[in-house]
């Protein structure tokens, strides 16, 4: 169950749109957080890695002030926790690493793709090239799972955080992200009973949900 709050970040002029419904990679971003086992096979996997690689040189210029207003809110409002271990799944070349660093916890920027991660900060944040559809980490031992316009897979992320940890969702354009998921979407997709809370910032959304 996901509580709305009201916006508090206003949109400011110059929003990114480059999502649909109809984005390519909408449809894997739904397939994905559907568990269904046809959504990510080796094929599909390689295919997204060499997408991001071919974008990694010109990512920066995705880079922009207003980028971080969503996340920003969700750590003022959302309750995510400033302790334990904090992974930044699917963090690309690291545009928004830095700001989950000065929050205080232990981040790892994970990635699929090598080429984006080689851009990423590695004094903030150790650099770790894995696929989030298999983490290479125990059962209960990560904190807060960060997912910046990342793909969901439930029963992963759902494996990997303690009893108390929270998934942290954002989507720097809403629903204007390529990959995207409401609030409540992340919530149906998660196995079992989750709480959370949700709000609109600045150009994008976020939601942060915990275990019921
Ligand atoms: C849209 S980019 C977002 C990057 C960064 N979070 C940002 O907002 O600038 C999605 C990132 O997820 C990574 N990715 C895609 N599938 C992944 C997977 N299965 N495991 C880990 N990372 C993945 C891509 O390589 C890419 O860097």
């Amino acid at each position: 169950m996901i509580r709305h709050l009201e916006r508090v970040i206003p949109a400011a002029p110059g929003k990114p749109e480059r999502g649909s419904a109809e984005h390519p990679m909408r449809k894997v971003t739904e397939a994905v957080a559907s568990g269904a086992a046809t959504a990510w096979t080796t094929e599909q996997a390689a295919e997204v890695e060499s997408f991001f690689d071919d974008l990694a040189d010109e990512w920066h210029t995705r880079s922009d002030p207003h980028r971080d207003e969503p996340l920003r809110d969700a750590f003022d409002r959302g309750g995510i926790p400033s302790h334990g271990v904090m992974l930044e799944v699917g963090s690309g070349t690291g545009l928004l690493t830095p700001s989950l660093f000065a929050r205080g916890a232990a981040v790892i920027a994970l990635d699929l793709s090598f080429e984006m991660l080689k851009f990423a900060p590695a004094e903030l944040a150790p650099r770790l090239q894995a696929d989030a559809a298999r983490l290479p980490f125990p059962d209960r031992s990560i904190t807060s799972a960060v997912l910046i316009n990342a793909f969901l897979f439930p029963d992963e992320t759902d494996r990997v955080l303690t009893d108390d940890g929270a998934l942290v969702w954002v989507n720097t354009s809403g629903d204007k992200t390529p990959i995207y998921l409401s609030a409540d979407d992340v919530d149906a997709a998660l196995p079992g009973a989750w709480t959370g809370l949700a709000a609109e910032a600045g150009w994008g959304t976020w939601a942060v949900l915990r275990r019921a």
